[in-house]
């Protein structure tokens, strides 16, 4: 019997020093990409795969992303006085579209330590986690075939790109095993950031993942690794070798649009793809791009 999958953790307490100084006060997953924070964009994608029980592991600075989903009265007062019915529409939006719970994390000591904060409102179901600055274009699909897969296989399920070799060292790389679904890799083994001399592929870790409880007892033993920090690839590194307790890993090859927010060059480039195909902002941003190209050498 598997388990309907209904909780989702978003990790959103990471320093995000490539953003200082923007990020002194405010974390990165607030920074707009467009005329929405990033992690809004998370928490619609969460909820639009059935995932209604939103949990953030926030940091310092967690008043921000607890404002933006919560009430403003003031606010909406104005814009009722006003009749601006359709700013009052977006600002009520963020407020009604999940049951958003908070925990602290302390100190930032990995995303694997951020994700064991989760362990007593989780409790033993299996969970999904979305990474607060990684944005999936909502016309591809990725979420809710990982959580068909879950369901399928009850093991634990990583979202996997390709990327080019010289930038596999910026991420978690599997080895795989192919299985009767060209989409879908058996995982046999996980390693954080390897050059690109030892890496076992060009499959490379993105920020979505399907959990068992069972992550909880192997994050608890799991000691600080690459960077001092506990990180999650060694968890689900025991997990990929240990399938008879686990169930193992599989992995959902992710081959749409993905735009990394917590990168500066990527959040620039998700701002502009995701704003030339709005219809409020695309045709004229088009036309301004395509002179600006032109001016460039
Ligand atoms: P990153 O490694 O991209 O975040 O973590 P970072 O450390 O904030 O970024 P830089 O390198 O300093 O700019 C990926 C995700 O995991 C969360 C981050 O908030 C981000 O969503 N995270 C990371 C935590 O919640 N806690 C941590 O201790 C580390």
């Amino acid at each position: 019997m598997t388990t309907k999958i209904t909780k989702a953790v978003i990790p959103a307490a990471g320093l995000g020093t490539r953003f200082l100084p923007a990020t002194k006060a405010m974390p990165k997953e607030m920074l707009p990409v467009v005329d929405k924070p990033a992690i809004q964009y998370v928490v619609e994608e969460a909820v639009a795969a059935g995932l209604t029980d939103v949990l953030m592991i926030t940091g310092r600075n967690k008043n921000a992303l607890e404002n933006h989903f919560d009430r403003m009265t003031e606010l909406e007062d104005l814009l009722e006085k006003k009749g601006d019915q359709d700013r009052l529409a977006k600002v009520r939006f963020a407020t009604g579209l999940a049951d958003v719970h908070y925990v602290r994390q302390g100190d930032p000591l990995g995303l694997g330590h951020a994700v064991l904060r989760a362990k007593m409102h989780i409790g033993h179901e299996p969970f999904a986690v979305l990474l607060g600055d990684d944005i999936i274009d909502d016309r591809d699909v990725l979420l809710s075939k990982m959580l068909t897969e879950q369901g399928k296989r009850n093991a634990t399920i990583i979202a996997l790109m390709e990327v080019e070799p010289e930038a596999i060292h910026l991420y978690g790389c599997a080895a795989v095993e192919t299985t009767d679904d060209p989409d879908v890799v058996k995982v046999t083994g996980l390693v954080e950031k390897p050059s690109a001399a030892d890496a076992p592929s060009n499959l490379a870790i993105i920020g979505r993942y399907v959990l068992r409880p069972e992550i909880f007892e192997v994050l608890q033993n799991t000691k600080p690794g690459k960077g001092n920090e506990i990180q999650l690839t060694d968890a689900l590194q025991v997990m990929a070798v240990n399938p008879q307790f686990t169930g193992g890993v599989y992995g959902v090859i992710f081959r749409g649009r993905r735009y990394d927010t917590g990168d500066r060059l990527d959040y620039i480039k998700a701002i502009v793809q995701l704003a030339v195909d709005r219809p409020d902002l695309g045709p004229d941003l088009r036309v301004w791009l395509q002179e600006f190209a032109a001016t460039l050498d």
